[in-house]
């Protein structure tokens, strides 16, 4: 079965994309969702370990969060194409599609998206999901006061890991999100270095740059939902 197929018969069934769980205290009442979306082509591998982990700590803030990761890894996703405003809706049919009801979800307070670098710019597949986000906008900017905290990974120290943070959160503050970093020693955004063969768990200040990002996302998550 290819991810597509898969993505398609999960959503029917009613079920998480990746990981979903709920609220540790049992409760199905009051909670509040972190979508972390990892923009890497390749499904599984460090973007969206780093992605994850960021969520894992989030969630470990409080019993009210819970968290879901979307992998954009095998999706196939279109930029914006002309002939439609960028108000009018959906525009064209794929894989984006799939994910729009989990973007909508009006129990979403949080997100953490991540690319990893490409070229010292943000992935194609980033830049593509963002463009095709255009659709949250209209009626009404259903993304503004959500937090939203960034993260890159790049096979270079210096690879241009913070140069993408910016570009995401540029296109981010389009939507009024409200952009924050991590807890000190990552202000900007996580950063994380490939340096060990796409075992990205062997960067362990990378790692725990991705951790205080998913606390300070946590924490600014449950300030901006109404209680
Ligand atoms: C087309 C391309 C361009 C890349 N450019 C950079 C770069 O400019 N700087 C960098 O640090 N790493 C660069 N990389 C390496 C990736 O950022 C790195 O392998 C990253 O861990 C990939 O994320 P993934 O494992 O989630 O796919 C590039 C990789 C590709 C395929």
């Amino acid at each position: 079965m290819n991810r597509r197929k898969f993505m398609a018969e999960t959503l029917a069934a009613g079920a998480a994309v990746s990981i979903a769980s709920a609220p540790a205290n049992g409760s199905k009442a009051k909670f509040v969702k972190i979508l972390g979306i990892s923009c890497s082509p390749r499904e599984g591998k460090t973007t969206a370990t780093a992605v994850k982990a960021a969520l894992d700590a989030a969630k470990r803030v409080d019993r009210r969060i819970e968290v879901e990761l979307i992998d954009l890894g095998g999706l196939e996703i279109s930029g914006w194409s002309g002939g439609a405003k960028a108000t009018e809706g959906r525009q064209i049919r794929d894989d984006f599609d799939l994910i729009l009801p989990k973007l909508r979800d009006p129990n979403v307070g949080g997100w953490i998206i991540g690319s990893p670098v490409y070229f010292r710019s943000m992935s194609a597949l980033c830049k593509v999901f963002l463009e095709r986000c255009a659709v949250l906008r209209k009626p009404k900017l259903l993304l503004a006061d959500t937090a939203v905290g960034v993260l890159s990974v790049g096979a270079f120290r210096n690879g241009g890991q913070e140069l993408v943070i910016e570009q995401i959160q540029s296109v981010l503050l389009c939507h009024e999100m409200m952009i924050v970093g991590g807890k000190p020693g990552a202000h900007q955004g996580a950063t994380l270095w490939n340096f060990a063969n796409d075992d990205i768990t062997k960067d362990e200040f990378g790692m725990d740059t991705a951790r205080k990002l998913g606390i300070r996302v946590a924490e600014a998550t449950l300030r901006l939902v109404p209680k």
